[in-house]
């Protein structure tokens, strides 16, 4: 394997449009913390570089909703998420953000470089427009019918309803959210990174040369890049973003994939003004990006392809991404205020920092997605954190003071059974390094934990309360070597739980400390004077896990209130408008579902002047659809005939629907002529 001199560690800059929850967490920010702060620990040079994406569409829908500008958002969460990130210990050594001047310029640098040299090809392409708004509209500012599942409020990028992704483009009866009008088609010019271009060196350069990349980020790389490369957008038509740096550009900005990982860069420089490139030029320094999978293809894809296209730039070495924590059960998600929130945690437990990073950890979604519960929480500080690990340390601590005045005793002759505790706890170190060297943190804190589970099973064993009566110089050799295991915990722990080695070094009086040290069991000299000991972990009550199991239950229930919420009313119609449409009734005379086609029911009607072939999409909801002869509907007589199906669909038959998206069909109470208007 390639020596590399520095490490220069990314992790995912967070949308500064809401706070960092436990997903966030579990998946980016402790795994990226744990493995930069064992680096520092070995005495290597790492950099460690964090900060906030502050452009996109969403951050601008939020400000509009709440009548604000995109800038105080992004100030309110970028203050928010920095300070939370510091109180949890994540370790960076710039946290900044991408609104900043030099990200903006160096963002700016970056496209020239890449435009000057050819890297860029421009497209004229069709894009939604609103003419009352007078702009071109993204697709999340577009809302309509869902053609999957014919939810009324799909995004023009997605159907919340039923999960599928979208093109503007698919939505029936689009409307823009802006104006609330009708968005009409027109050309517009943007810049694309011709990603196909790129794909023949990208795969050699993953797929060959990457083969260790972990199997989620190698697997998923495979199959983009099987199902071929395509161009991608790097500009938008928006007025929030960093403004595309060619003429004849107005009104268009940067995609803010393309400006985000470019904040890597920025937030470097703007530590180091002077000596930022060899973290990012040098072929010497070694790049890892830490990130969820959903930015996987950014990352192992379009941002390397950036790069190469500049020119000037080294490629990541590796990109160990993580799937995704869900959230008792539920996929986590900010919209439906379904997390935790990481400010929220160290309100309500402070001082907690370690706990949190512990069971993160101990389920951390590396391979698959994962779930975390609060019982699991609560279990894991109590049974491990507790049981465990504080309670060898507090033994160790208390009984050297009982029975030496809080020094360390003199080690006497080993018996075989202190030789078999060494010998099991000699093969931590190695364990825990070829772990955390491959990313796998989970395993590497539980091989840590066994140091402690060592500990307490030879305190266990060798009973020194009952020898201090009758043979104090075993006692000695015993406290001796329990003391030395608790200086190897503080060393073993420091980049999983920062705040416990440290309270844990300051009770042994452990000022400096090494990564080298791990394993030694001379850490503590006899005579040495200990700290008054402190309990490290507090066992977590029922009553405290209950409270945050009800804040869910509430969240849930409101989550189910809003949902029953009607519709918000659409634009105004005049009085002429509405005639135009001919609602009228007619009596079913057959009625039947479409074969192959899940939620169609073929109607044929008696409207009075004759009759008709009319499709619904109601099938799921009419089991029976025989029962509906002999009953009437209101149908849209002159709505434009269509085919569906193979069928030629001449009306639309009425239904309500609620927020469910349940459709129940809209019926008159008496019978009425067939044929009489709706009005
Ligand atoms: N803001 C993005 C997200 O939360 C991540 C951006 S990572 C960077 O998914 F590379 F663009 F910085
Ligand atoms: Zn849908």
């Amino acid at each position: 394997m390639k020596q590399f001199k520095r490490t220069t560690v990314t992790s995912a800059l967070p949308y500064a449009n809401g706070p960092v929850h436990i997903g966030h967490l579990a998946g980016v920010y402790i795994p990226a913390d744990i493995y930069v702060r064992y680096l520092r620990l070995k005495g290597e040079d790492v950099l460690f570089i964090g900060g906030s994406d502050e452009h996109g569409v969403p951050i601008t829908i939020k400000a509009k909703k709440e009548g604000v500008t995109p800038q105080d958002i992004v100030d309110r969460y970028h203050a928010l998420i920095k300070k939370s990130f510091e109180e949890l210990g994540i370790s960076f050594d710039i946290y900044s953000r991408t609104t900043s001047a030099v990200h903006r310029e160096t963002a700016s640098e970056i496209f020239k470089t890449i435009e000057a040299k050819g890297g860029f090809i421009e497209q004229e392409s069709e894009q939604y427009y609103d003419e009352e708004a007078q702009q071109f509209l993204a697709d999340r500012y577009i809302m309509g019918k869902c053609p999957h599942c014919g939810n009324e409020n799909a995004y023009g990028d997605q159907c919340e309803s039923c999960g599928t992704s979208l093109n503007a483009t698919d939505l029936i009866n689009p409307r823009s959210t802006i104006s609330g009008s009708t968005p009409v088609m027109r050309t517009t010019k943007h810049w694309y990174l011709p990603l196909d271009q790129h794909e023949a060196w990208l795969r050699q350069w993953i797929l060959e040369d990457h083969k260790e990349w972990k199997p989620n980020v190698y697997g998923q790389c495979k199959s983009w890049l099987d199902m071929g490369l395509q161009p991608r957008a790097v500009s938008r038509d928006l007025d929030w973003g960093i403004p595309v740096p060619v003429e004849g550009a107005e009104g268009k900005v940067l995609y803010v994939w393309f400006d985000a990982p470019i904040g890597y860069i920025s937030n470097t420089k703007e530590l180091l003004p002077d000596d930022w490139e060899k973290w990012w030029k040098d072929e010497d320094t070694r790049l890892l990006h830490f990130i969820g999978k959903d930015n996987i293809v950014f990352h192992c894809i379009v941002f390397p392809a950036m790069l190469k296209a500049e020119g000037s730039y080294i490629l990541p070495d590796n990109v160990p991404a993580n799937e995704f924590l869900n959230l008792e059960g539920d996929k986590i998600s900010t919209s439906r205020n379904w997390a935790v929130w990481l400010h929220e945690y160290l309100v309500d437990f402070p001082g907690k920092q370690d706990v949190l990073r512990y069971v993160l950890t101990a389920n951390a979604p590396e391979t698959k997605d994962n779930d975390f519960t609060w019982k699991d929480f609560q279990a894991r500080n109590n049974n491990e954190l507790v049981a465990i690990y504080g309670n060898f340390i507090n033994r160790a601590l208390v009984l050297t003071h009982k029975y030496f005045d809080g020094k360390v005793p003199a080690l006497g002759e080993l018996d075989d059974y202190d030789k078999q505790t060494l010998n099991e706890f000699a093969g931590v170190k190695a364990d825990v390094e070829r772990l955390l060297n491959n990313f796998r943190f989970r395993d590497a804190q539980k091989e840590a934990m066994n140091l402690a589970r060592i500990g307490n099973k030879y305190l266990a064993d060798t009973e020194p309360w009952k020898l201090a009566k009758t043979d104090m110089e075993r006692v000695a050799t015993i406290m001796h070597l329990s003391l030395q295991i608790a200086a190897n915990l503080a060393i073993a722990f420091e980049p999983f739980l920062p705040f416990s080695s440290q309270k844990l070094r300051e009770m042994l009086n452990m000022p400096t400390f090494d990564w080298a040290d791990l394993g030694k069991t001379d850490l503590l000299k006899a005579g040495a004077q200990l700290a008054t000991p402190e309990l490290l972990f507090e066992k977590i009550e029922d009553d405290v896990i209950q409270a945050q199991i009800q804040k869910l239950l509430d969240t849930k229930k409101a989550n189910e209130l809003e949902a029953r919420k009607a519709n918000p009313v659409k634009e105004n119609v005049a009085f002429d408008d509405f005639m135009k449409m001919d609602i009228r009734v007619g009596t079913v005379l057959d009625c039947q579902k479409v074969p192959k086609a899940d939620k169609l029911l073929q109607f044929r009607i008696a409207d009075g002047m004759g009759e008709r072939t009319i499709l619904s999409g109601i099938a799921q909801y009419y089991p029976n659809p025989e029962e509906l002869i002999g009953t009437q509907v209101c149908f849209i007589a002159n709505f434009e005939p269509r085919k569906l199906r193979g069928v030629m669909s001449e009306g639309m038959i009425l239904s309500a629907e609620d927020a469910d998206g349940k459709l129940v069909l809209v019926q008159p109470k008496a019978k009425v002529a067939d044929g009489s208007e709706v009005k």
